[in-house]
């Protein structure tokens, strides 16, 4: 059930493009979209975009996030600066599966360079449809925190 459920779209120019198929795709599955820029493929500079987006997954605001740049790896160096965002680049729909079952990946990073809009629709569809699996992934997923370091974590 995904009506009215919130999640946020951000791009810089390299995954304008991207971001809009993306965004008209949750739609159209019901999701209640928070576009967060870019709005034009005029150059810019990806933190602009990543910190927003993260801040808000982080604080709970929207329960999760789609980036998109280039590569993908400058939005998720930004946004994995964020504590509790889980920021994950998958390029083919099992790593979007994977970072869901292990990861809890609470943020999708799309390479847009590097995807056909088709596929990057199939990554996305896998993404949002995959749970987490806990367990002992979720000892696992804890001990990303480096505060888990002194909380006595180590399992
Ligand atoms: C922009 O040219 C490009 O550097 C950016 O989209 C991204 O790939 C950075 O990680």
């Amino acid at each position: 059930m995904t009506d009215g459920q919130r999640i946020a779209i951000a791009s810089d120019h390299a995954g304008f493009e991207l971001k809009e198929t993306l965004e008209a795709a949750l739609r159209a599955m019901g999701y209640d979209v928070e576009d967060l820029g870019t709005n034009s493929p005029d150059s810019t500079d990806y933190a602009d975009y990543a910190h927003p987006l993260a801040e808000r997954v982080a604080t709970g605001a929207v329960p999760r996030g789609v980036l998109l740049c280039g590569t993908g790896l400058g939005m998720s160096y930004a946004a994995n600066r964020h504590a509790g965002v889980r920021a994950a680049v998958s390029w083919a729909p099992e790593i979007a599966e994977l970072a869901r079952r292990h990861n809890d990946a609470n943020v999708l990073v799309l390479p847009a360079r590097f995807v056909e809009p088709e596929l990057a629709v199939q990554i996305l569809k896998t993404w949002l449809d995959t749970p987490f699996e806990g367990g002992r992934h979720a000892r696992r997923v804890e001990k990303i925190e480096p505060s888990s370091l002194t909380e006595g974590n180590s399992r």
